[in-house]
């Protein structure tokens, strides 16, 4: 009941999942885990993505975590079930939560996802939307270069600009009325991919509807923490310390102490 529970990311970007499990989950003790040495995971092989994500989850199952959050897109849709099938406890991840929000949020059932190439490549989105809703129109895009755009902060920029027309404009076409960011780091250039895509299309980011899912686990589980202290946060990266506390603070408000821990090599769960 005590024990904290565990998310993981390729980098910062599942700060936005960790941000909204705060909010849903005030008396829980959380572990934040972003693997900043490899990310991008959005470029990476499924084989090195379910390594990498093995790996992560090894070192939050060594800190006593009670439920995993995988808060990676990416990560999600390659290694999810395998995370699933060999944790003794429970793990969710994003692409459930994403998928629902859409289906809820789209009158027209015209929708757009926007991921990293990995993940788009997965086709996980695309095969859970067609099972449920076979008359749906999927536009499926690649947008690999907003990852290094949000990790240089260039929020509220004209490159960011460009490059969201770039990806986004073939879509005006289409006449979608809802999109999700399925990439952590793309509520960060929401402004830019607003612009592109125009005021009638709503923007979704699964992080809400994930941080519920993984309170209706614990409750579920009876494993909801009853303590009314202050709950403990603790941050680790595998690399680029400054950057993630400055990127941190960002989508945070504050603060943060980063531990900087290597993962031992070829370790398996
Ligand atoms: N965190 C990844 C995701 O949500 C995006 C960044 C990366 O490519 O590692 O898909």
């Amino acid at each position: 009941m005590n024990r904290p529970i565990g998310i993981f990311d390729s980098g910062v970007g599942g700060l936005t999942v960790f941000r909204e499990v705060v909010n849903h989950l005030p008396h829980e003790d959380l572990i934040y885990f972003g693997d900043t040495a490899r990310l991008p995971y959005g470029s990476k092989s499924p084989e090195a993505i379910i390594r990498y994500s093995l790996e992560c989850a090894t070192f939050l199952l060594e800190q006593n975590i009670k439920l995993l959050i995988v808060a990676c897109h990416t990560a999600s849709a390659h290694a999810l079930e395998i995370l699933q099938e060999k944790l003794p406890i429970p793990v969710i991840g994003v692409i459930q939560p994403g998928f629902e929000l859409l289906m809820q949020s789209t009158r027209s059932q015209r929708i757009a996802i926007l991921g990293t190439e990995s993940t788009i490549a997965s086709g996980v989105y695309q095969n859970l939307i067609r099972q449920h809703y076979p008359m749906a129109s999927i536009f499926a895009v690649p947008c690999p270069l907003f990852v290094p755009l949000a990790e240089e902060r260039f929020f509220d920029h004209a490159a960011a600009d460009l490059i969201a027309a770039h990806y986004l404009d073939p879509l005006k076409e289409a006449n979608i009325d809802a999109a999700l960011l399925a990439c952590t780091h793309y509520p960060l250039l929401k402004r830019s991919i607003h612009k592109a895509l125009g005021p009638s299309v709503k923007i979704l980011e699964s992080a809400f509807t994930c941080a519920e899912q993984a309170q209706a686990v614990l409750c579920l589980n009876h494993t909801l923490n009853p303590q009314e202290i202050k709950p403990a946060y603790r941050f680790y990266a595998t690399d680029h310390p400054i950057r993630f506390s400055t990127l941190a603070k960002t989508f945070l408000g504050y603060e943060i102490h980063l531990t900087l821990i290597e993962l031992e090599k070829n370790k398996k769960v």
